[in-house]
């Protein structure tokens, strides 16, 4: 059973390692206290994900004049799972990159942001006492949420080098009370992208356990390397009967402040999503539909144009941090390197983010942030010496916080 007899929001923020149990308050995340440490010390914030540039101007026009003019018309409430041509902007966006075929009108959630859709999935499925298995590290609204909703997160490490899901592990994890298995391709924050084999091995997995697989599909259009190949799950065999797919405009278009996000999956099981989605929310950001529905249509070259910006960034943080004495692990998607320290401290990737803030100005995030306590405690644990930094920033921005970190290294 799940062991912690606290209320909700202390459950919920002890799952998301932002419990303080000292003045039993909540702490803010560890993105916002990395932005704020780095903005006290006059520095650069590797720390959160967002990048420096906006997205692209046609895609902001497009909201503002649905504000304006009253477009779609969006300045109202639009309906719960979203306006019908958001939803018919999704499946065809399904249709063009993964020829996976979904009936708009049920199977298309939107939601606010993929923050929403991950919380109203989690509820959905989730039973109090279950078990909701995730690969560690893990993207930390999963932790508060499976908390929230009384069930306990067990987690099957992701290792370096390569961080590929070991799927015996994953299989042995499983047990009568498993109720989810959570998956995050594109990896956010080891970059890496899950195969079709090993995605079919999970499916098979969920459909042999009677769990449902969340599959967070945020990164999907921030891929670097060709070869690694992203399929969305429900283009898995037997996907569509145990799995739904969230996906995000945030990271696609590069605005992460609009919070558009959506859920896809059979009528059935989006169809349960939505029992929860329309209480927490019910709806939100009509204006923002209806610019990111013209993007999905038609994104006018900007996913590979911003892939070409993200390789170039990643190539020179990771070439200034390898220079510097850390060990790089250089992604196949999305916005972070990850970087092992102990080639230049014997301390933990944590005492080691907090100095390198306040003595040389550079945000990053420790990756044990994002792991459960039983992997904090573990000195032995590789995961408590990695530390991530976002490389979807100007590129003399990097070549800043390189120059920093070099000369505060010596
Ligand atoms: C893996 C993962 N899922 C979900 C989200 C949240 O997405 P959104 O901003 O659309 O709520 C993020 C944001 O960093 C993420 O990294």
């Amino acid at each position: 059973m799940c062991s912690m007899p606290t209320p909700p929001w202390a459950r919920s923020a002890a799952g998301a390692n932002t419990y303080d149990a000292a003045t039993a308050t909540v702490l803010p995340t560890i993105y916002e206290r990395t932005t704020a440490a780095a903005m006290t010390h006059g520095g650069i914030n590797l720390g959160q994900g967002f990048p420096d540039a906006d997205g692209p101007q046609w895609l902001r026009e497009a909201a503002a004049e649905a504000i304006s003019t009253n477009a779609g018309p969006t300045n109202q409430y639009s309906p719960g799972p979203g306006f019908p041509w958001f939803r018919e902007a999704v499946a065809a966006h399904q249709r063009r990159f993964y020829g996976v075929e979904l009936d708009p009108q049920d199977q298309v959630l939107h939601t606010t942001g993929a923050t929403e859709a991950i919380a109203a999935t989690i509820l959905a499925f989730a039973p109090a006492g279950s078990e909701v298995l995730a690969f560690e590290p893990f993207y930390d609204s999963y932790g508060a949420i499976a908390a929230l909703a009384g069930a306990e997160l067990k987690t099957v490490p992701l290792r370096a080098p390569e961080f590929r899901p070991d799927i015996a592990a994953l299989e042995a994890a499983v047990t009568e009370r498993t109720s989810m298995i959570l998956v995050n391709s594109p990896h956010n924050p080891t970059g890496a992208v899950f195969t079709r084999e090993e995605l079919e091995a999970i499916v098979g997995i969920a459909a042999a356990g009677g769990a449902v697989v969340m599959s967070d599909e945020v990164y999907e259009h921030l891929m670097l390397d060709d070869a690694a190949g992203h399929s969305t799950i429900l283009s898995i065999p037997g996907a569509d009967q145990v799995a739904v797919a969230i996906g995000s405009a945030g990271k696609s278009f590069s605005v992460t402040g609009w919070k558009v996000g959506w859920v896809t999956g059979s009528a059935r099981l989006v169809n349960q999503v939505r029992g929860v989605k329309q209480f927490t929310t019910f709806c939100t950001g009509g204006a923002y539909q209806y610019a990111v529905a013209q993007g999905l249509q038609d994104d006018r070259g900007f996913f590979a144009q911003n892939q070409a910006e993200l390789r170039a960034g990643r190539d020179l943080l990771a070439a200034g941090l390898a220079e510097a004495g850390l060990r790089v692990f250089s992604p196949d998607a999305g916005y972070f390197v990850l970087a092992d320290v102990r080639g230049v401290t014997p301390k933990t990737a944590a005492e080691f983010a907090a100095e390198l803030v306040s003595a040389a100005g550079v945000g990053a995030i420790p990756v044990s942030s994002l792991t459960l306590p039983s992997t904090q405690h573990n000195p032995e644990d590789e995961l408590n010496y990695l530390l991530r930094f976002a490389f979807c920033k100007r590129h003399d921005v990097l070549a800043d916080a390189i120059g920093r970190l070099s000369d505060w290294l010596g």
